[in-house]
């Protein structure tokens, strides 16, 4: 199975009644006969909500929601980076190392965070707490270099900003 290969775990997922709520919103955004152009806000919603990643269950299950044939929104997920296909930490730590950024220092940021975190991109702490990964530019250049923590971004990093950075969370 390659690396962005979508997991099986055999459960299948069930929106709660706030999402099925939220979907709706979703839908009136796009023309009634086009419900598959949600596909990428309803993968987002099941990521939120099913654990921080999408199992192959979740795909289907939505795959279903959109009226898309399951293959189609396999490709969806497996092209963008930010549907995770595996599961990931409580904190998943996206370190950019793309053009400005690396210009920036980005290599002096993934450094410190693998030593901070005694892994590499790709791997999971064993408590749990915080996944690794190198991506691509998160939009943020003007501040690089930068990474993303769950929801949140932080800019203008340094080594030691990095540190202080994971200290701090809970
Ligand atoms: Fe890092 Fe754009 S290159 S945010």
């Amino acid at each position: 199975m390659n690396e962005r290969s979508p997991l099986s775990t055999g459960v299948t997922p069930r929106f709660s009644d706030e999402s099925l709520k939220e979907i709706e919103t979703i839908f009136k955004r796009y023309p009634a006969d086009r419900r598959q152009s949600a596909v990428m806000p309803i993968l987002h919603l099941a990521q939120r909500e099913f654990g921080g990643w999408l199992s192959r269950e979740s795909l289907d299950y939505v795959a279903g929601i959109v009226n898309m044939p399951p293959i189609r929104v396999y490709e969806v997920a497996t092209f963008y980076t930010m549907y995770n296909l595996r599961p990931v930490g409580m904190y998943h730590v996206q370190a950019c190392t793309n053009i400005s950024c690396w210009l920036c220092g980005s290599d002096q940021v993934m450094d410190a965070l693998r030593r901070k975190l005694k892994i590499t991109p790709g791997h999971t702490t064993e408590d749990k707490r915080f996944t690794l990964a190198e991506v691509e530019c998160l939009g943020a250049c003007v501040n690089a270099p930068m990474m993303q923590i769950n929801d949140d971004y932080y800019e203008n990093l340094t080594a030691d900003k990095v540190v202080e950075i994971i200290d701090r969370l809970p």
